[in-house]
């Protein structure tokens, strides 16, 4: 049998790229091999994204390239999935026919027998229906050899529907994978030799809503905190209102749990906040912050900010910039507000205009920029954990790795290194990474 390759092409979040490798999983057990080369291709994925209009654009027009390729070679098969193919449905096919195939984000595990049904019925296919999605949350998609860290889906979906948000809509309803699945699968990870796991999930503190027997989010991670060979915990995404007292806790006594939390607070006006039923105020997001940081000094706090939602006014986005000035966050994911179809806030009124957007994101991201800076700037003498990754890009005298708050940190070593947990002292902060010396042991 001659080889049939495949290439996947993923936009958006890690949930996304997650899916990807699920995705890869399923179709190499078929007999596809992964290529990196678009031309070499037989079969063509797409996962995409719908969370701004811009992601819409740029997966229509890396559409618009692959579809090209088809021209060349007629039994190429594409297929368009995740987010943006569960939006648009059988639209799909309007903005570009030569796709085979559309599938949703709870389809994954149908893959190779919607494939197979394409190649020999020559028949387009849609499959978007929410159905059966803890199937491909729980494919085990081995990582690559070497690799050190590695992401866990344990929920996916989200019910708290922010008014600007597609999530909800495209995701379906929160559902949690069970608690030995997740372990049985991190267990596996471990074996491999990976050490740090990222936890994913639209909505990770609410981790275990609908399961029968329950666990909350708190007795996951503590479980996950006993598995021999993982040394780093960390999770995301994390909503305000959903983060527990007892969650917090665990940033003081769980050791593998790493020190940061994204913790999207997206305004610091209430009148805003409430306009987008995020179901906190900004007092309320600054005393879970404090409470944060009493618990865990050294705690790193990122988040997402959205500017020019509708009636945002001049005063609403000063609160926004007042509440940075207050927290100064380690980093901060800033976005326009984008209207998504479908969304409550499409209803809203004084849509704020795209220049005013502009100038509120650029302020921001500059007040950003250098609260960022002055927080690596700030680690200058600490001594750091440093999960080493390999050679660092800028040198090859240098290796590079992680803090447990999440920083990258270059400094001088040999890449015998690799996989090992070392101590560093920090001797300068610039606004992506740190520099540093390796404290001999
Ligand atoms: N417009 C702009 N930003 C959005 N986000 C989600 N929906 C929108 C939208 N319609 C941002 C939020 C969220 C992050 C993943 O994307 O800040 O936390
Ligand atoms: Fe979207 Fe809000 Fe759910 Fe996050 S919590 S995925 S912003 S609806």
């Amino acid at each position: 049998m001659s080889k049939k390759y495949l290439y996947i092409e993923t936009f958006g979040c890690q949930m996304n790229v997650h899916d990807s490798e699920q995705m890869a999983v399923l179709m190499q057990a078929e007999g596809y091999r992964l290529t990196s080369d678009v031309h070499q291709a037989d079969l063509i994925l797409m996962n995409t994204c719908s969370i701004r209009e811009k992601a819409e654009q740029k997966a229509f027009s890396e559409l618009g390239r692959l579809v090209k390729l088809k021209e060349k070679k007629p039994e190429l098969i594409i297929g368009f999935g995740g987010c943006l193919a569960q939006h648009l449905a059988d639209k799909v096919y309007k903005r570009a026919a030569a796709v085979d195939l559309v599938f949703g984000t709870h389809n994954i595990h149908q893959l190779p027998v919607m494939i197979e049904k394409v190649q020999k019925e020559h028949k387009k296919i849609t499959q978007v229906k929410f159905f059966d999605r803890l199937r491909s949350l729980g494919i085990f998609a081995p990582p690559p050899e070497g690799a050190l860290s590695a992401f866990v889906s344990i929920m996916q979906g989200c019910d708290n529907y922010c008014a600007y948000c597609v999530v909800p809509y495209l995701r379906g309803p929160e559902m949690s994978r069970t608690p030995e699945d997740i372990l049985d699968e991190i267990r596996k990870l471990a074996d491999r030799g990976v050490k740090e796991v990222t936890l994913l999930g639209q909505n990770v503190n609410s981790y275990g809503k609908h399961l029968d027997p329950s666990c909350n989010f708190v007795t996951l991670i503590e479980k996950i905190n006993e598995i021999d060979g993982i040394d780093r915990i960390r999770f995301t995404t994390s909503h305000p209102k959903d983060l527990s007292n007892e969650l917090m806790d665990c940033f003081g006594q769980l050791s593998k749990l790493c020190e940061h939390i994204h913790l999207p607070v997206q305004s610091g006006s209430n009148r805003i906040l409430k306009l987008m039923n995020r179901g906190y105020t900004a007092q309320d997001y600054l005393s879970k912050v404090e409470r944060l940081q009493s618990i865990c000094p050294q705690i790193s706090i990122t988040s997402d900010i959205i500017v020019g939602f509708p009636g945002e006014t001049e005063q609403d986005y000063q609160e926004t910039i007042d509440m940075m000035e207050k927290i100064r966050f380690d980093s901060v994911f800033s976005f326009m507000y984008s209207e998504r179809e479908g969304t409550a806030a499409c209803n809203l009124p004084k849509k704020v205009p795209l220049q005013e957007k502009r100038l509120r994101l650029r302020q921001l991201q500059l007040l950003q920029e250098a609260h960022t800076q002055q927080k690596n700037t700030g680690l200058k003498g600490s001594v750091q954990e440093v999960l080493v990754e390999g050679r660092s890009k800028n040198s090859h005298q240098d290796v590079m790795g992680r803090t447990r708050c999440w920083k990258i940190v270059n400094f001088k070593g040999g890449s015998e290194l690799t996989g090992d947990l070392v101590r560093v002292e920090i001797t300068r902060g610039f606004l992506h990474s740190l520099r540093g010396e390796l404290i001999k042991p």
